[in-house]
């Protein structure tokens, strides 16, 4: 898979790109490249972004700035772009990202991400460059940077290739092989602490009994387990 991430940050994802499994994709060759948008800009001293029409507070990334960088990178108009590869916007008010979506995008062959920043994209980036728009969540970041990681991070761990032996991404939380529920608890040495034993299932070495009790756990826990705040 390759993915193109958008940004006028591009030293923000430096931390990302160190994490194993995004080494371990890239040696499966999957790629993860960066254009700035600020690289592109046809305005003079860098110029990205506008004051609103209308007014308002905060700055809108400029349609032409957004077109250029499309250009320089894929040599063809961004209109048409979008029905060959999916570029995605990332904004607060797009799909929210889910696993099932992880999935739809992890079976693409290439993507396309927008970061935003500021007040975000000039309305017709989201309505003629963008094929899609997406959400990690109905709260509002700073910018899309942080977005677009845990859109890749999601991504390429479902990538053949990028988790290792000890990991693995077939049994667990949503996914198939646990009926789309949470995953069930994990336990460590001690077996006791502070009087907390671990169930004596896990400690009997009986495969199937421990199999039984993990898939009973995994719906006992049903969505939105995680309690709340004190
Ligand atoms: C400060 S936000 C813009 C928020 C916008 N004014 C609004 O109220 O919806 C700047 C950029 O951060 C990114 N962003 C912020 N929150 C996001 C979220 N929950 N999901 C995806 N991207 C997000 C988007 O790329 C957005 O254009």
């Amino acid at each position: 898979m390759e993915i193109d991430v958008f940004t006028l940050f591009p030293e923000a994802f430096a931390w990302f790109e160190r994490q194993r499994h995004v080494v371990r994709a890239a040696e499966h060759d999957h790629r993860l490249a960066y254009v700035n948008y600020r690289d592109h800009t046809p305005l003079s001293a860098g110029q990205v972004d506008d004051t609103p029409f209308g007014g308002g507070a905060g700055m809108v990334l400029r349609v032409d700035v957004v077109d250029a960088a499309l250009r320089a990178r894929y040599g063809r108009d961004p209109v048409e772009l979008r029905t060959e590869r999916p570029v995605i916007a990332l904004s607060p008010g797009g799909r929210v990202l889910d696993d099932r979506l992880v999935d739809e995008l992890a079976r693409e062959p290439s993507l396309t991400l927008l970061s935003g920043r500021y007040e975000g994209f000039d309305e017709r980036v989201l309505e003629h460059f963008a094929s899609s728009q997406l959400s990690i969540g109905r709260y509002v970041l700073a910018g899309g940077e942080l977005a677009a990681m845990v859109v890749c991070d999601a991504v390429l761990r479902k990538l053949p290739g990028a988790l290792g032996h000890e990991e693995s991404a077939v049994e667990e939380s949503f996914s198939e092989a646990l009926d789309g529920g949470p995953e069930y608890p994990h336990y460590t040495r001690p077996a006791e602490f502070r009087g907390w034993r671990v169930p004596d299932v896990l400690l009997s070495g009986h495969h199937a009994r421990i199999r039984e009790w993990r898939l009973a756990q995994s719906r006992a826990r049903g969505p939105g387990a995680g309690g709340s705040l004190p």
